[in-house]
């Protein structure tokens, strides 16, 4: 068996340790005689697992005991309708910063669904190369939350900060920073996030909610996309994402023996200040990221030739380094380095990098 570093954006590389696991219990998982994937929700062998994921997660991210935590279907994505539909009865408005690409989606989702919102900082006109400053007096007294997406795994930034919205709620996307560092929950209404970076296989959305605003959801909106239904229903109103909760389980599991999310936080630390460091300190390379917006998961960086960056991408994807790409809609290359990453591979991108620049001179 030949595993290779993958950067991929996600889905990407989960802990070597945690599939090793997932395997092992593959055919039979403890005493049940049967594979989690072939378990039903409700039996006694599977409420333990969904138990065991909440408790840990809880632990991990020290989550205080007033939030809900909801393992949902559906995606990030589905987030940025479920948000505006379970929040806005809150006041009738609500404001959004565009850093990004799904925040923009965010954005355009509630325009679509009809809501009062107002876009009160982008920073488009720059080509996402940094986050915005977001400060109290942008914010209309009378929204209903303030939606942010913390990491902006496109552009490859992420907020150094956490805006200050007074009494607002803040909704944060954290889909691509999700576990990596710790952060202050009390801070967010909301957290949320697709697992497939950082968390687990493709398949749940984990929410994190402030319990009071659980009360304002819309009348009218579909059952499943209902925050308040889910927490009443223990993220079990219908058939969750069994498999991915269980793999998500492992992964909390094996961030809690590695010491937590501080431990987590360090390890990322290190990895990144590999890759930008070398980054600075050459000139083959451009990072067009501001230096107060980096993102620790994902790196972006171009040689500014469209043909050479595409043979980067293939040399080192033969080389054993998989996915180096940039996103399709903004070219060059990117480095996902998640939690699952190990030091090595950034350590060996970072050889591949000496090599290819010195292997192929720019015109
Ligand atoms: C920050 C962010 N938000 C939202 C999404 C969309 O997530 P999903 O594919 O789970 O809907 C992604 C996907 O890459 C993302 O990186």
């Amino acid at each position: 068996m030949n595993r290779v570093y993958n950067f991929s954006a996600g889905p990407s590389m989960l802990p070597v340790p945690v599939l090793e696991r997932a395997a092992a219990e593959m055919l039979c998982y403890g005493e049940s005689g049967m594979s989690v994937m072939e378990m039903s929700h409700r039996s006694k062998d599977y409420e333990p697992i969904i138990e065991a994921a909440e408790a840990q997660l809880r632990q991990l991210m020290n989550i205080p005991d007033n939030y809900k935590v909801l393992f949902l279907q559906g995606g990030a994505s589905t987030q940025f309708a479920a948000v505006p539909m379970n929040l806005i009865g809150r006041t009738g408005k609500a404001d959004y910063v565009v850093s990004g690409q799904f925040s923009g989606k965010a954005f355009k989702e509630a325009q679509k669904l009809g809501y009062d919102v107002k876009c009160i900082a982008t920073t488009k006109d720059d080509n996402f190369d940094h986050i915005p400053t977001v400060t109290p007096d942008m914010i209309r007294p009378d929204a209903a939350y303030v939606h942010i997406c913390f990491n902006n795994t496109i552009y490859g930034t992420k907020y150094s900060y956490i805006p200050d919205t007074g009494d607002i709620p803040l909704v944060a996307d954290m889909s691509s920073c999700i576990i990596s560092e710790p952060v202050d929950v009390s801070k967010f209404g909301v957290i949320y996030a697709g697992a497939q970076k950082n968390m687990a296989p493709a398949g749940m959305t984990l929410v994190i909610v402030r319990e009071d605003l659980l009360e304002y959801a819309e009348e009218k909106m579909p059952t499943m996309l209902e925050w308040k239904t889910m927490a009443e229903n223990g993220s079990m109103y219908n058939t969750p994402p069994c498999y991915t909760i269980y793999v998500a389980k492992l992964v909390y599991d094996w961030i809690l023996s590695l010491g937590g999310l501080d431990v987590m936080k360090e390890m990322n630390v290190k990895k990144a200040t590999l890759l930008y460091d070398y980054l600075d300190s050459q000139d083959y390379y451009i990072a067009p990221v501001k230096k107060d917006s980096r993102s620790m998961m994902n790196v972006t960086f171009v040689t500014g030739d469209a043909d050479l960056d595409k043979k980067f991408a293939s040399d080192a994807a033969a080389a054993g380094l998989k996915n180096l790409k940039g996103h399709r809609s903004v070219g060059g290359m990117r480095a996902s380095i998640y939690n699952a990453m190990p030091y090595e591979g950034v350590q060996a991108l970072v050889a591949f990098m000496k090599k290819f620049a010195a292997e192929n001179p720019k015109a």
